[in-house]
Protein backbone atom coordinates (compact mmCIF):
# COMPACT_ATOMS: atom_id res chain seq x y z
CA UNK A 1 0.00 0.00 0.00
CA UNK A 2 1.03 3.62 -1.02
CA UNK A 3 2.53 5.29 2.21
CA UNK A 4 2.81 8.83 2.27
CA UNK A 5 6.13 10.36 4.19
CA UNK A 6 6.05 13.72 5.61
CA UNK A 7 8.17 15.16 2.79
CA UNK A 8 5.45 13.84 0.38
CA UNK A 9 2.76 15.08 2.79
CA UNK A 10 4.50 18.62 2.03
CA UNK A 11 5.24 18.37 -1.40
CA UNK A 12 1.43 17.54 -1.74
CA UNK A 13 0.40 20.61 0.21
CA UNK A 14 2.71 22.74 -1.34
CA UNK A 15 1.28 21.83 -5.27
CA UNK A 16 -2.15 21.73 -4.15
CA UNK A 17 -2.92 25.49 -4.84
CA UNK A 18 -1.28 25.18 -8.11
CA UNK A 19 -3.34 22.59 -9.71
CA UNK A 20 -6.56 23.64 -8.27
CA UNK A 21 -5.86 26.80 -9.68
CA UNK A 22 -5.69 25.62 -12.86
CA UNK A 23 -2.34 26.54 -13.59
CA UNK A 24 -1.13 23.07 -14.04
CA UNK A 25 -3.40 20.38 -15.41
CA UNK A 26 -2.87 16.72 -15.03
CA UNK A 27 0.68 15.34 -16.83
CA UNK A 28 1.43 19.25 -16.75
CA UNK A 29 4.60 21.00 -14.93
CA UNK A 30 3.27 20.19 -11.22
CA UNK A 31 3.30 16.21 -11.66
CA UNK A 32 6.65 16.11 -12.71
CA UNK A 33 7.25 16.80 -8.81
CA UNK A 34 5.54 13.48 -7.74
CA UNK A 35 7.08 10.42 -7.99
CA UNK A 36 5.70 8.04 -11.20
CA UNK A 37 4.07 5.87 -7.93
CA UNK A 38 2.20 8.78 -6.85
CA UNK A 39 0.56 9.98 -9.92
CA UNK A 40 -2.45 8.07 -9.63
CA UNK A 41 -3.60 8.71 -6.15
CA UNK A 42 -2.20 12.95 -6.49
CA UNK A 43 -4.59 13.00 -9.19
CA UNK A 44 -7.46 11.89 -6.74
CA UNK A 45 -6.23 14.06 -3.94
CA UNK A 46 -6.64 17.19 -6.61
CA UNK A 47 -9.41 15.60 -8.23
CA UNK A 48 -11.57 14.86 -4.72
CA UNK A 49 -10.52 18.67 -3.77
CA UNK A 50 -11.91 20.13 -6.49
CA UNK A 51 -14.88 17.93 -6.70
CA UNK A 52 -15.66 19.41 -2.88
CA UNK A 53 -16.24 22.50 -4.23
CA UNK A 54 -17.85 21.36 -7.12
CA UNK A 55 -15.56 22.73 -9.74
CA UNK A 56 -15.98 21.08 -13.07
CA UNK A 57 -12.50 21.02 -13.27
CA UNK A 58 -12.29 17.89 -11.18
CA UNK A 59 -13.64 16.02 -14.24
CA UNK A 60 -10.14 16.15 -15.95
CA UNK A 61 -7.89 15.05 -12.23
CA UNK A 62 -10.37 12.32 -12.23
CA UNK A 63 -10.38 10.94 -15.71
CA UNK A 64 -6.62 11.46 -16.00
CA UNK A 65 -6.41 9.70 -12.27
CA UNK A 66 -8.51 6.79 -13.60
CA UNK A 67 -6.07 6.74 -16.55
CA UNK A 68 -3.08 6.31 -14.30
CA UNK A 69 -4.95 3.52 -12.27
CA UNK A 70 -5.74 0.69 -14.58
CA UNK A 71 -8.01 -1.88 -13.39
CA UNK A 72 -6.95 -2.22 -9.90
CA UNK A 73 -7.82 0.74 -8.14
CA UNK A 74 -11.04 2.20 -9.31
CA UNK A 75 -11.74 5.34 -7.38
CA UNK A 76 -11.03 8.16 -9.50
CA UNK A 77 -12.86 6.50 -12.16
CA UNK A 78 -15.90 5.76 -9.87
CA UNK A 79 -15.82 9.33 -8.00
CA UNK A 80 -15.68 10.74 -11.51
CA UNK A 81 -19.07 8.60 -12.00
CA UNK A 82 -20.56 10.10 -8.91
CA UNK A 83 -19.87 13.42 -10.77
CA UNK A 84 -21.20 13.12 -13.88
CA UNK A 85 -24.42 12.15 -12.83
CA UNK A 86 -25.12 14.64 -9.88
CA UNK A 87 -22.09 17.26 -10.59
CA UNK A 88 -21.13 17.14 -6.91
CA UNK A 89 -20.38 15.01 -4.29
CA UNK A 90 -23.36 13.70 -2.07
CA UNK A 91 -23.62 10.93 0.57
CA UNK A 92 -26.20 8.39 -0.32
CA UNK A 93 -28.49 6.30 2.59
CA UNK A 94 -26.77 4.78 5.30
CA UNK A 95 -24.15 1.67 3.92
CA UNK A 96 -25.79 -0.67 6.18
CA UNK A 97 -29.88 -0.30 5.88
CA UNK A 98 -29.62 -3.00 3.03
CA UNK A 99 -27.77 -5.61 4.26
CA UNK A 100 -27.84 -7.18 0.00
CA UNK A 101 -25.35 -4.46 -0.89
CA UNK A 102 -22.83 -5.63 2.21
CA UNK A 103 -23.52 -9.16 1.83
CA UNK A 104 -22.39 -8.42 -1.81
CA UNK A 105 -18.96 -7.31 -1.16
CA UNK A 106 -18.45 -9.72 1.82
CA UNK A 107 -18.93 -13.10 -0.37
CA UNK A 108 -16.41 -11.87 -2.88
CA UNK A 109 -13.58 -14.27 -3.75
CA UNK A 110 -11.01 -12.37 -1.94
CA UNK A 111 -13.41 -11.45 1.14
CA UNK A 112 -13.61 -15.14 1.41
CA UNK A 113 -10.08 -15.90 1.21
CA UNK A 114 -10.26 -13.37 4.41
CA UNK A 115 -12.58 -15.22 6.39
CA UNK A 116 -11.18 -17.92 6.02
CA UNK A 117 -7.82 -17.10 7.32
CA UNK A 118 -9.53 -15.30 10.28
CA UNK A 119 -11.36 -18.03 11.47
CA UNK A 120 -8.06 -20.16 11.27
CA UNK A 121 -6.25 -17.43 12.72
CA UNK A 122 -9.06 -17.08 15.69
CA UNK A 123 -9.01 -20.88 16.18
CA UNK A 124 -5.32 -20.66 16.27
CA UNK A 125 -4.88 -18.03 19.11
CA UNK A 126 -7.55 -18.87 21.13
CA UNK A 127 -6.64 -21.11 23.99
CA UNK A 128 -8.26 -24.48 24.64
CA UNK A 129 -11.48 -23.27 27.20
CA UNK A 130 -13.41 -25.99 28.55
CA UNK A 131 -17.43 -25.21 28.95
CA UNK A 132 -19.69 -23.11 27.12
CA UNK A 133 -19.05 -20.25 24.99
CA UNK A 134 -20.99 -16.51 25.51
CA UNK A 135 -20.27 -14.72 22.61
CA UNK A 136 -20.73 -11.02 21.62
CA UNK A 137 -20.86 -9.99 18.06
CA UNK A 138 -20.28 -5.88 18.15
CA UNK A 139 -21.09 -5.11 14.28
CA UNK A 140 -22.44 -8.54 13.52
CA UNK A 141 -23.81 -7.66 9.90
CA UNK A 142 -26.19 -10.29 8.65
CA UNK A 143 -24.21 -12.91 10.79
CA UNK A 144 -22.75 -14.41 8.16
CA UNK A 145 -18.80 -14.44 9.89
CA UNK A 146 -20.08 -15.53 13.48
CA UNK A 147 -21.70 -18.56 11.88
CA UNK A 148 -18.69 -18.68 10.17
CA UNK A 149 -16.74 -18.99 13.19
CA UNK A 150 -18.38 -20.88 15.86
CA UNK A 151 -18.58 -24.61 14.30
CA UNK A 152 -14.89 -23.90 13.94
CA UNK A 153 -14.17 -22.65 17.53
CA UNK A 154 -16.00 -26.15 18.88
CA UNK A 155 -14.86 -28.78 16.33
CA UNK A 156 -11.12 -27.45 17.41
CA UNK A 157 -12.03 -28.05 21.10
CA UNK A 158 -11.70 -24.18 21.73
CA UNK A 159 -15.58 -24.18 23.35
CA UNK A 160 -17.78 -27.53 24.23
CA UNK A 161 -21.04 -26.00 23.52
CA UNK A 162 -22.65 -22.56 22.80
CA UNK A 163 -24.92 -21.13 25.12
CA UNK A 164 -25.37 -17.41 24.79
CA UNK A 165 -25.01 -15.49 21.32
CA UNK A 166 -25.60 -11.46 21.86
CA UNK A 167 -26.01 -9.92 18.15
CA UNK A 168 -25.25 -5.56 18.36
CA UNK A 169 -25.78 -3.85 14.76
CA UNK A 170 -27.25 -0.25 14.67
CA UNK A 171 -28.91 -1.56 11.15
CA UNK A 172 -32.52 -3.26 12.05
CA UNK A 173 -32.33 -4.72 8.62
CA UNK A 174 -28.75 -6.53 9.70
CA UNK A 175 -29.74 -7.54 13.19
CA UNK A 176 -32.77 -9.44 11.93
CA UNK A 177 -30.51 -11.36 9.15
CA UNK A 178 -27.96 -12.07 11.98
CA UNK A 179 -30.69 -13.40 14.39
CA UNK A 180 -32.73 -15.66 12.34
CA UNK A 181 -29.17 -17.37 10.79
CA UNK A 182 -27.61 -17.57 14.16
CA UNK A 183 -31.51 -18.82 15.89
CA UNK A 184 -31.77 -21.73 13.36
CA UNK A 185 -28.02 -22.62 13.44
CA UNK A 186 -27.62 -22.71 16.99
CA UNK A 187 -31.75 -23.66 18.62
CA UNK A 188 -29.71 -24.77 21.96
CA UNK A 189 -28.21 -21.05 22.85
CA UNK A 190 -30.08 -17.96 24.16
CA UNK A 191 -29.90 -15.44 21.02
CA UNK A 192 -30.25 -12.02 21.69
CA UNK A 193 -29.95 -8.75 19.84
CA UNK A 194 -29.70 -5.15 20.45
CA UNK A 195 -30.14 -2.62 17.15
CA UNK A 196 -27.82 0.25 18.75
CA UNK A 197 -24.18 1.66 18.01
CA UNK A 198 -21.59 -0.07 20.66
CA UNK A 199 -20.55 3.18 22.10
CA UNK A 200 -23.91 4.11 23.28
CA UNK A 201 -24.59 0.73 25.12
CA UNK A 202 -20.74 -0.46 25.63
CA UNK A 203 -21.23 0.38 29.30
CA UNK A 204 -24.61 -1.14 29.91
CA UNK A 205 -23.95 -4.58 28.16
CA UNK A 206 -24.91 -7.51 30.69
CA UNK A 207 -21.81 -9.75 29.50
CA UNK A 208 -19.43 -11.28 30.81
CA UNK A 209 -18.40 -12.53 27.34
CA UNK A 210 -15.65 -15.00 26.74
CA UNK A 211 -15.08 -13.93 23.57
CA UNK A 212 -16.26 -10.75 21.48
CA UNK A 213 -15.79 -9.94 18.03
CA UNK A 214 -15.85 -7.01 16.19
CA UNK A 215 -15.41 -7.37 12.79
CA UNK A 216 -15.08 -3.99 10.57
CA UNK A 217 -17.34 -2.86 12.56
CA UNK A 218 -14.71 -0.83 15.37
CA UNK A 219 -13.61 1.54 12.94
CA UNK A 220 -17.32 3.43 12.90
CA UNK A 221 -16.13 5.91 15.39
CA UNK A 222 -13.01 8.29 16.24
CA UNK A 223 -10.02 7.14 17.95
CA UNK A 224 -11.10 9.30 21.18
CA UNK A 225 -14.66 7.09 20.92
CA UNK A 226 -12.99 3.83 20.26
CA UNK A 227 -10.86 4.37 23.31
CA UNK A 228 -13.71 4.55 25.87
CA UNK A 229 -15.98 2.61 24.32
CA UNK A 230 -13.62 -0.37 24.56
CA UNK A 231 -12.59 0.79 27.95
CA UNK A 232 -16.09 0.68 29.27
CA UNK A 233 -16.14 -2.87 27.44
CA UNK A 234 -13.17 -4.30 28.75
CA UNK A 235 -14.21 -5.58 32.40
CA UNK A 236 -16.81 -7.85 30.41
CA UNK A 237 -14.44 -9.58 28.44
CA UNK A 238 -12.21 -12.22 28.23
CA UNK A 239 -11.53 -12.42 24.28
CA UNK A 240 -11.41 -9.76 21.80
CA UNK A 241 -11.21 -10.77 17.99
CA UNK A 242 -10.82 -7.95 15.55
CA UNK A 243 -10.85 -7.85 11.52
CA UNK A 244 -9.94 -4.50 10.36
CA UNK A 245 -8.77 -3.01 7.07
CA UNK A 246 -5.10 -1.46 7.68
CA UNK A 247 -5.81 2.31 6.16
CA UNK A 248 -5.26 5.42 7.49
CA UNK A 249 -8.65 6.82 7.97
CA UNK A 250 -9.09 8.55 11.26
CA UNK A 251 -6.51 11.11 12.49
CA UNK A 252 -6.29 12.53 8.94
CA UNK A 253 -8.18 15.72 8.37
CA UNK A 254 -10.77 15.92 5.37
CA UNK A 255 -9.07 16.84 2.77
CA UNK A 256 -5.41 15.91 3.72
CA UNK A 257 -3.05 13.87 1.18
CA UNK A 258 -2.98 11.67 3.90
CA UNK A 259 -6.31 10.79 3.55
CA UNK A 260 -6.84 11.17 0.27
CA UNK A 261 -4.14 8.57 -0.59
CA UNK A 262 -5.35 6.17 1.59
CA UNK A 263 -8.91 6.18 0.89
CA UNK A 264 -7.65 6.11 -3.01
CA UNK A 265 -5.69 2.95 -2.72
CA UNK A 266 -8.20 0.99 -0.04
CA UNK A 267 -11.57 1.91 -1.69
CA UNK A 268 -9.70 1.95 -4.93
CA UNK A 269 -9.07 -1.23 -3.98
CA UNK A 270 -12.56 -2.55 -2.94
CA UNK A 271 -14.38 -1.16 -6.08
CA UNK A 272 -12.40 -2.64 -8.30
CA UNK A 273 -13.21 -6.06 -6.32
CA UNK A 274 -16.65 -5.19 -6.39
CA UNK A 275 -17.16 -3.72 -10.02
CA UNK A 276 -15.02 -6.41 -11.54
CA UNK A 277 -13.05 -6.23 -14.92
CA UNK A 278 -16.08 -6.12 -17.27
CA UNK A 279 -18.99 -4.13 -17.29
CA UNK A 280 -20.58 -4.78 -13.58
CA UNK A 281 -24.09 -6.44 -13.49
CA UNK A 282 -26.90 -4.94 -11.12
CA UNK A 283 -25.88 -6.59 -8.05
CA UNK A 284 -22.31 -5.76 -8.30
CA UNK A 285 -23.42 -2.07 -9.20
CA UNK A 286 -25.80 -1.58 -6.19
CA UNK A 287 -23.10 -2.69 -3.84
CA UNK A 288 -21.08 0.11 -5.22
CA UNK A 289 -24.07 2.62 -4.69
CA UNK A 290 -25.43 1.74 -1.92
CA UNK A 291 -22.59 0.09 0.47
CA UNK A 292 -19.59 1.48 -0.96
CA UNK A 293 -20.67 5.06 -1.46
CA UNK A 294 -22.14 6.50 1.26
CA UNK A 295 -18.70 5.58 3.60
CA UNK A 296 -16.63 7.05 0.58
CA UNK A 297 -18.08 10.30 -0.06
CA UNK A 298 -18.13 10.65 3.83
CA UNK A 299 -14.97 10.21 3.46
CA UNK A 300 -14.36 13.12 0.89
CA UNK A 301 -16.81 15.41 2.38
CA UNK A 302 -16.97 15.30 5.87
CA UNK A 303 -14.89 16.30 8.79
CA UNK A 304 -13.89 14.07 11.89
CA UNK A 305 -16.91 13.50 14.04
CA UNK A 306 -19.04 13.47 11.34
CA UNK A 307 -17.89 11.07 8.68
CA UNK A 308 -18.65 7.42 9.29
CA UNK A 309 -15.48 5.56 9.03
CA UNK A 310 -12.45 5.94 10.97
CA UNK A 311 -9.98 2.72 9.68
CA UNK A 312 -6.25 2.78 11.54
CA UNK A 313 -3.30 0.68 10.99
CA UNK A 314 -2.40 -2.11 12.45
CA UNK A 315 0.22 -0.54 14.97
CA UNK A 316 -2.40 2.17 15.92
CA UNK A 317 -5.05 -0.09 16.54
CA UNK A 318 -2.86 -2.22 19.09
CA UNK A 319 -1.52 0.98 20.70
CA UNK A 320 -4.85 1.93 21.19
CA UNK A 321 -6.56 -1.17 22.30
CA UNK A 322 -3.58 -1.80 24.71
CA UNK A 323 -3.99 1.84 26.29
CA UNK A 324 -7.27 1.22 26.75
CA UNK A 325 -7.80 -1.87 28.02
CA UNK A 326 -5.99 -1.77 30.93
CA UNK A 327 -2.97 -4.26 32.01
CA UNK A 328 -5.09 -7.28 32.25
CA UNK A 329 -5.76 -7.21 28.68
CA UNK A 330 -2.87 -8.28 26.46
CA UNK A 331 -2.08 -8.46 22.56
CA UNK A 332 -1.95 -12.13 21.69
CA UNK A 333 -1.35 -12.52 18.47
CA UNK A 334 -2.17 -10.78 15.16
CA UNK A 335 -2.29 -12.33 11.25
CA UNK A 336 -2.79 -10.27 7.61
CA UNK A 337 -5.52 -12.20 6.41
CA UNK A 338 -5.42 -10.96 3.21
CA UNK A 339 -2.56 -9.13 1.69
CA UNK A 340 -2.84 -7.30 -1.92
CA UNK A 341 -0.53 -4.85 -3.30
CA UNK A 342 -2.77 -1.83 -2.09
CA UNK A 343 -5.27 -3.03 0.64
CA UNK A 344 -4.10 -5.52 3.57
CA UNK A 345 -6.59 -6.63 5.90
CA UNK A 346 -5.55 -7.75 9.53
CA UNK A 347 -6.72 -10.04 12.69
CA UNK A 348 -5.44 -8.94 16.56
CA UNK A 349 -6.73 -11.45 19.38
CA UNK A 350 -6.53 -9.22 22.51
CA UNK A 351 -7.35 -11.44 26.08
CA UNK A 352 -6.65 -12.21 29.48
CA UNK A 353 -3.89 -14.73 30.36
CA UNK A 354 -4.13 -17.23 33.06
C1 LIG B 1 -18.67 -3.76 7.23
S1 LIG B 1 -20.04 -4.33 8.13
C2 LIG B 1 -19.37 -5.78 8.92
C3 LIG B 1 -20.41 -6.80 9.28
C4 LIG B 1 -19.89 -8.09 9.90
N1 LIG B 1 -19.25 -7.85 11.16
C5 LIG B 1 -18.96 -8.79 8.95
O1 LIG B 1 -17.75 -8.79 9.18
O2 LIG B 1 -19.44 -9.31 7.93
C6 LIG B 1 -20.06 -3.17 9.47
C7 LIG B 1 -21.22 -3.35 10.40
O3 LIG B 1 -20.99 -2.54 11.56
C8 LIG B 1 -22.20 -1.90 11.90
N2 LIG B 1 -21.87 -0.67 12.65
C9 LIG B 1 -21.67 0.58 12.15
N3 LIG B 1 -21.42 1.43 13.15
C10 LIG B 1 -21.43 0.72 14.30
C11 LIG B 1 -21.25 1.07 15.66
N4 LIG B 1 -20.99 2.32 16.02
N5 LIG B 1 -21.38 0.09 16.60
C12 LIG B 1 -21.62 -1.18 16.22
N6 LIG B 1 -21.80 -1.56 14.93
C13 LIG B 1 -21.71 -0.62 13.98
C14 LIG B 1 -22.88 -1.66 10.56
O4 LIG B 1 -24.28 -1.43 10.71
C15 LIG B 1 -22.54 -2.92 9.80
O5 LIG B 1 -23.50 -3.92 9.93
Amino acid sequence: MLTLESRDVETWNQLLPEAVSGRSGPAGPVERQIPAEQVGAFRFFVGTSLAGSADPRADAWLDAGAAADGADLRASAYVAGLLHGSGHLEAPRGAFDDPRAYVHFATLPAMRVCRGEFVSFTVDSLPAESGSLRVLDVGCGDGGLLAELLPALLDAGRWDEVSAITLLDPSPAMVSAAKSRLASAWPAARVESRVARLEHVASTLPGPYDLVLGSLSLHHMPAEVKHRTLAALAPSIEHLLLLELDADHDSPELGSPRLAASVHQTYGWMLAQILGPNPPDAVARESADRFVAPELVSLLTQPRGARSEYHMRRDRWLSLLSGAMGPDIRPLGTRTVLATPHADLFALHLGRTA
